[in-house]
């Protein structure tokens, strides 16, 4: 899949170092105007290793690569809400690099999960979306069922449930 100026292809174990880099700095900086300066800091701290290997490794993620330098810069992932049961999709991950944002980078991640969703025969796809990204999840066909206080390494953090229904049967 190429876009302007960027590519999506699935992650692999070796992306996970660079990947927690950019989660970094896409928290920090895109996320700067929605949250508080210590509950960007708690965030911050899911992009470690451990997480890393379950959101690359133990689930199915994809990056967007700059064609310019070959770097990451976005991240998505597809989890299963009951796994193994495929029929409820989520999106557990989109962060985008702060200098490659405003591009379409997470509207083309979010495309590929979905088609990779669909695939697997889900039925619907939930996202918990920050204050950041709830319209971009909007803009791409998800409508809010409900808002949630998420509760993470001793914050709480204001988030929107997120929902799109998929086309039943395969790939469209
Ligand atoms: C949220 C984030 C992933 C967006 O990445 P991005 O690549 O800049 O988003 P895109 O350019 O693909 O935007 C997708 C769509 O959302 C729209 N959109 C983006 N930001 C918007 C905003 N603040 N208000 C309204 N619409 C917005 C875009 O216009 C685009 O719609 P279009 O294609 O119809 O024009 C990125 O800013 C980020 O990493 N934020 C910090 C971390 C975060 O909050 N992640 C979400 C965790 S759930």
């Amino acid at each position: 899949m190429t876009k302007t100026g960027f590519s999506i292809r699935r992650a692999v174990e070796t992306d996970i170092g660079p990947i927690m880099e950019m989660k970094r700095r896409a928290i920090r900086e895109s996320a700067k105007d929605f949250y508080t300066h210590e509950e960007l800091e708690a965030w911050v701290e899911s992009a470690n290793p451990t997480r890393g290997r379950e959101i690359v490794v133990d689930n199915e993620a994809f990056v967007a690569i700059a064609d310019d330098g070959n770097r990451i810069i976005g991240l998505t992932n597809l989890e299963y809400l009951q796994a193994p049961d495929t029929t409820q999709g989520e999106i557990g991950q989109l962060y985008v690099d702060p200098d490659f944002g405003g591009r379409g980078v997470a509207r083309a991640l979010l495309a590929a999960a979905l088609e990779l969703a669909i695939s697997h025969g889900s039925r619907q796809l939930q996202a918990t979306a920050s204050r950041r990204s709830e319209p971009v999840f909007a803009a791409c066909g998800y409508e809010q069922v409900r808002r949630q206080m998420k509760e993470f390494n001793g914050h709480t953090y204001d988030s929107a449930i997120m929902m799109r229904q998929l086309p039943v049967g395969g790939n469209d």
